[in-house]
C-alpha cells in the first residue's frame, strides 16, 4: 500500500491510496459511519472488481445508487438526481458519498456532494486509467453546461481516492488508451525518466493487442492489463505523485497548476466540436490531439520550426500512436479557434497556453487565439 497526500500548507487535505487489491477499501471506510455509494451502472455490469466493491457495500449496509455516466449524462440533471436520492435516503451533514466509476462519475458525484447541504464529504474509487491518474486527483468537480465542457463546478477535495490498478482489467482498450494520453501529458510536465518508461511499457502492451484479430483482442487485453499490473501500478503512482505535488503547491490554479492544462484548450475545442458534429471522440483522445497541437505551437514559438509536422510534433504523435492513440484532429483550425475564444480559461481574449520546451519542462505562455492560429498554420 502506498499513500500519496495532497497538502494545503503542511495540512493533508486529501489522500490517494494506491493498493494492489480492492479488499483494503473496507478499512478505508471504517472511520465513516454514514456512507452512500454512487456507481456508474456500466461499471457495475462490466467490471468484476465492482462486484467486490458492491459486496463490501452490502456487508456495511451502505445504500447504493446506479447512474448513467456518459459524457451526455454529465449534466445538472444527473447531479440533481443524485442530490434527490441523498435527501430521500436521509443523508446528513456527516455523510460520506463514495463515487465508483470513471472521470464522468467522479466529477459529477464530487460536485453533487459539494453542493448537497452546503457540502458533505466524498471519496472516489476511480475505475478508468484516466480517472486514476487525473480526474480523481486535485478536487476539480463539475458538469457540462450549454454545450461547454465542465462549465459549472467547484474545486473541493475528496477525503480519499482509492486507486487499484486491478479494476482496469475490464476497461476496454480504447478507454485505457484515453488514460494513456493524460498519463503521458503528466510525464511531459514532470519527467524524471518516466515519460520514456511509460512509452516502453504502454507501446509493448499495445503492440501485442494491435496484431490480434478483433475477436481475440479483447481477451488478450484483459490478460495483458493483469500481466503488466506491477508496471502500471508504478506508472500510475508516479503520475499521481506529480499531480498531487502540483495541486499541493497551487490548489486553486493561480499559477503552476495551469501546467496540468497542457493540450487541454485544444482538447476542449475538439470535444465541443465532436459534440456539435455528433462524432465519437473521448476526452483522452481529444487530449492526445491537444498534445500534438501544443507540441507544434511550442516548436514554432521556441524553435522557429516551420516544418509540417514540426520535430516535436512528429515525435510525440509517433509516441501516442505507438501507445494506441490516433492523435490527428479532424477539425479545421478556424473552427477550433472559434471555440477556443470562448474557453472558460480565456481572459480578455488571451489564453494561458502551456508550451513544451522539452519533455519534463513546460511553461505557460500567453497568446491570443489569432496569434495561435497564425503560428499553427
Ligand atoms: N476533475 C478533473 O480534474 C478531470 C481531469 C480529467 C478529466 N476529467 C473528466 O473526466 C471525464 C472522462 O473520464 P473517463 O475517461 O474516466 O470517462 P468515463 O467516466 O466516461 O468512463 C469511460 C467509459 O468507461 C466505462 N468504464 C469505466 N470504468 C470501467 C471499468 N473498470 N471497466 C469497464 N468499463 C469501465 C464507463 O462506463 C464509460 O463508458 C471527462 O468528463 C473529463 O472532463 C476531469
Amino acid at each position: 500500500m502506498e499513500q500519496i497526500n495532497v497538502y494545503s500548507g503542511d495540512r493533508i487535505i486529501s489522500r490517494i491510496i494506491v493498493e494492489e487489491e480492492i479488499a483494503a477499501l473496507e478499512s478505508c471506510l471504517e472511520r465513516y459511519s454514514h456512507v452512500f455509494a454512487v456507481m456508474d451502472s456500466n461499471v457495475a455490469m462490466s467490471c468484476p472488481a465492482a462486484m467486490q466493491i458492491a459486496e463490501i457495500m452490502n456487508r456495511r449496509g451502505v445504500p447504493g445508487k446506479l447512474i448513467d455516466a456518459s459524457e451526455e449524462d454529465k449534466t445538472m440533471d444527473t447531479v440533481m438526481d443524485i442530490c434527490g436520492w441523498l435527501l430521500d435516503s436521509g443523508a446528513d451533514r456527516d455523510a460520506l458519498i463514495l463515487a465508483v466509476g470513471g472521470g464522468v462519475t467522479t466529477d459529477m458525484v464530487g460536485f453533487a456532494a459539494s453542493i448537497y447541504k452546503r457540502g458533505v464529504r466524498f471519496a472516489y474509487v476511480p475505475t478508468t486509467l484516466l480517472a486514476q491518474v487525473d480526474a480523481s486527483i486535485g478536487g476539480k468537480t463539475g458538469v457540462n453546461f450549454e454545450r461547454y465542457k465542465n462549465m459549472l463546478g467547484v474545486i473541493r477535495q475528496p477525503e480519499f481516492t482509492y486507486v487499484c490498478p486491478k479494476v482496469l482489467a475490464s476497461l476496454p482498450h480504447r478507454e485505457f488508451s484515453a488514460g494513456v494520453a493524460e498519463m503521458l501529458k503528466t510525464f511531459i510536465i514532470k519527467d524524471e525518466g518516466n515519460y520514456q518508461k511509460a512509452i516502453d511499457v504502454l507501446s509493448e502492451m499495445h503492440q501485442g493487442y494491435s496484431i490480434l484479430p478483433e475477436e481475440s483482442a479483447a481477451d488478450y487485453w484483459t490478460d495483458c492489463v493483469d500481466a503488466y499490473a506491477n508496471e502500471l501500478a508504478y506508472l500510475i503512482s508516479e503520475a499521481v505523485r506529480v499531480k498531487a505535488g502540483v495541486v499541493s503547491r497551487d490548489q486553486f490554479e493561480k499559477g503552476e497548476r495551469r501546467k496540468l492544462n497542457l493540450g487541454h484548450t485544444f482538447a476542449h475545442a475538439v470535444e465541443t466540436l465532436a459534440q456539435r458534429y455528433d462524432d465519437d471522440i473521448s476526452h483522452g483522445e481529444a487530449v492526445a490531439m491537444g498534445l500534438v497541437f501544443a507540441a507544434r505551437l511550442s516548436d514554432r514559438v521556441y524553435r522557429g520550426d516551420m516544418d509540417t509536422p514540426t520535430a516535436m510534433e512528429g515525435s510525440i504523435a509517433i509516441d501516442l500512436c505507438d501507445c494506441g492513440l490516433f492523435p490527428e484532429c479532424p477539425y479545421p483550425l478556424e473552427e477550433m479557434a472559434e471555440i477556443m475564444s470562448k474557453d472558460k480559461k480565456a481572459e480578455s481574449g488571451i489564453v494561458h497556453f502551456v508550451l513544451i520546451r522539452e519533455v519534463g519542462d513546460v511553461m505557460t505562455y500567453d497568446l491570443t487565439i489569432d496569434e495561435v492560429v497564425k503560428l499553427l498554420k
